[in-house]
Order: structure tokens, then sequence, then C-alpha cells
């Protein structure tokens, strides 16, 4: 296939585009590189450019005859989101509404979008299933819902097929350790642990110890960034098939503790890390964990990386990549 893919500098769609380019797709990046890295994508086309600027959009789509978009191009920082809401509905609803009408006008009209598991907010019910009720708790959740409503009016008014792909945690690193994520912006523990690992940050602050869990913190699920990056190439197949528009979470279905995390770090590293126990925050769940058989029969997606030590160690392998020589 011919694919447009924003944010395809950045973490998830760097993977993604490695896993396209593997199988004998055709891509182009389009990324303001912000936040991405010309690094990260080889010697895949790009275009920096604002997904705001549909006049662009439309003319690459046009010029290299794409077919579909796969739309990862956002800003994905919750707290921050609290502090600048503004900056998160204009990237991410502004930005995501210019492509869609672009992609409409130049005739790519099928569409994988990158949603979030914060659309649910904190779930009554774990594991969280598509159908449940969407209440985000910051504007980063919002601005995804927003989109996410856009694109099925845009199906039902334009014909723009969308797979809706709500991430869990995505976490770890490519196999070979040659490209993760970026460890200066990250939000997730993952790579927040990994920061303490590598001595980038003293200490890691856990932040809440008396939630309902089994042992005080707070539960995620971490999808390995491979198998994240996958379900894109299922998603593709699933609309070049005729599918209709769809939601889908993306995780495993199972969550670890933060203490589970520490603990994986620790032995995977080889030493202990400092840790400082902290009040819960503001609009952080107790646990998060997709309802997660619905890609399956839909995609037909499986696992193939759900090992939290495994996870751990193509991240590790990454960060001292990174510091053996930096991008
Ligand atoms: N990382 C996660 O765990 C996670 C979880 C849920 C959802 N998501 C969503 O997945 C997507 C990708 O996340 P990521 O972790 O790869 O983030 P990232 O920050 O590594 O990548 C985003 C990329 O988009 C680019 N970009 C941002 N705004 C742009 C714009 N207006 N025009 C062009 N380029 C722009 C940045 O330069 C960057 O390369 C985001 O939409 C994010 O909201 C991520």
């Amino acid at each position: 296939m011919r694919i447009l893919v924003t944010g395809g500098a950045g973490y998830i769609g760097s993977h993604t585009t490695a896993l396209l380019r593997a199988r004998g797709d055709f891509v182009v990046v389009f990324d303001s590189l912000e936040l991405g890295y010309r690094q990260a994508i080889g010697d895949t086309p790009l275009v920096v450019g604002n997904t705001r600027d549909g006049a662009l959009v439309k003319q690459v789509i046009g010029d290299h005859k794409l077919e579909a978009v796969i739309h990862f191009a956002a800003y994905k920082a919750a707290g921050e989101s609290m502090t600048s809401p503004a900056k998160y509905f204009d990237n991410n609803v502004q930005g995501s509404l210019r492509l869609m009408e672009a992609a409409c006008q130049a005739g790519a009209r099928q569409f994988v979008f990158s949603s979030t598991a914060a659309v649910y907010g904190a779930p009554k019910t774990l594991p969280v299933r598509e159908s449940d009720d969407l209440r985000p708790e910051n504007p980063y959740g919002e601005s995804k819902l927003i989109v996410e409503r856009m694109l099925k009016w845009f199906g039902t008014c334009y014909g723009l097929r969308s797979v809706i792909l709500r991430y869990f945690n995505a976490a770890g690193a490519a196999l070979d350790g040659e490209n993760g994520e970026d460890p200066r912006y990250v939000q997730n523990l993952i790579p927040v642990v990994m920061n303490v690992a590598t001595g980038r940050t003293p200490m890691l602050r856990v932040f809440g110890t008396d939630y309902p869990t089994p042992d005080g913190t707070g539960i995620r699920d971490y999808i390995h960034v491979d198998d994240l990056a996958r379900a894109h190439l299922n998603a593709l197949d699933y609309l070049r098939a005729g599918g209709v528009t769809t939601t889908l979470n993306c995780g495993y279905g199972h969550g670890y503790s933060v203490r589970e995390v520490l603990e994986s770090v620790q032995r995977v590293a080889g030493k202990r890390l400092e840790i400082r126990e902290e009040p819960r925050r503001e609009g952080d769940p107790p646990a998060l964990v997709a309802g997660a058989e619905r890609i399956r029969k839909v995609l037909g997606w499986e696992p193939r990386l759900d090992d939290l030590d495994g996870i751990v160690r193509t991240a590790l392998r990454w960060e001292e990549r990174l510091q053996r020589s930096p991008w």
C-alpha cells in the first residue's frame, strides 16, 4: 500500500514505519520534527511539515498517490494538557481536522488513528471495554475523543473509513536496540524508571502507595511498541479488505503495578534503584487495563512480546545505545 504516516518520526510512528517498509509498503513520513527524529526513519521519504497545513498535506498525498493515512502526530503529555489546554486542542484537534479534510479531498479515505486509554478517564470496571463510558479527565484525552467523534462523522459524510486504536501504555524499544523513545520527554513509567537506572535522574518518585490494588501502587497495561506497531499493519489490512469504521483497545489485557515494574527494572539492570514514595497525583486512575478481545477478533492481532522483563530489556538496551552515541 501507499501510506502517509503523520508523526512517523516519533516513537510509535517510527516503529510502525519500519514494519510497513519491511513488508514492502511505500511510506511517506509527514512530521514537524518538533518531537521526532530523522534518524528514527532511516531513508524513508520525509516531508517536514505540520498537519495543520492542509494544503501541504493534500499536495503530498496527491503527489505520491497515497491511499491511506496513519495519524500519530499529536502532543501526548496529559499533565501538560492541564496547564496548556489550548496547545492540545490546537495541535491534536485542529491538526487532525485539517489532515482529515485534506485526506478526503486528495482521495485517501482509509485512516488509522492513534487514540488513547485516556478517553475512558477513571473506568468504573476493569478491564475497560470499547463500549464503556467515555469520560476523559484531562484536555489530552478530550482532544482525542473529539477526533474520534469527528472521524465517525467524516465516515458518514465523506466515506472516510477509519480504525481508531486506543493505546494503553506503549513501552519498550526495537529488538535490535537501534530505535526507542526519546528519554527527554517521557511520561510513562518504564522510560521514567529507565532514566533512573541509567543515572539520568537520581531517583524514582512513586505517586500513590495507598491505591486499592494488591501492593497499593497504580496498575497499567504495558504493550511492547512492536506489538502496537503491528496492530497498525493489521488495521490497514482490515480497511483494505473493506472493513467499516471501528474502535479497538490496544493492550495485553493485564497490567503490572509500579512496584512490579520497578522490580523488573532492578532485576534486568542488576541494581537497586532509589525511590521516594509520594502522595497520589490528581487524575491518575488506580488501575487501567484493556479489554483486549475485540482487537483479536476484528483484526486477528495477537501479542508476540507480552513479557515485562523482555519489554524492560529492550528499553534498557536502547538507553545504553543512546548513551554510547546520542541522537
Ligand atoms: N506513547 C504512548 O504510550 C501513547 C499512548 C496513547 C496514545 N498515544 C498516541 O500515539 C501517538 C504517537 O505517540 P508517540 O509516543 O509516538 O509520540 P511522539 O511524541 O514520540 O511522536 C509524535 C510525533 O508527532 C510529531 N508531531 C506532533 N504534532 C505534529 C503536527 N501537528 N504535525 C506534524 N508532526 C507533528 C512529533 O514531531 C513527533 O515526531 C500520539 O498521537 C499519542 O497521543 C501514545
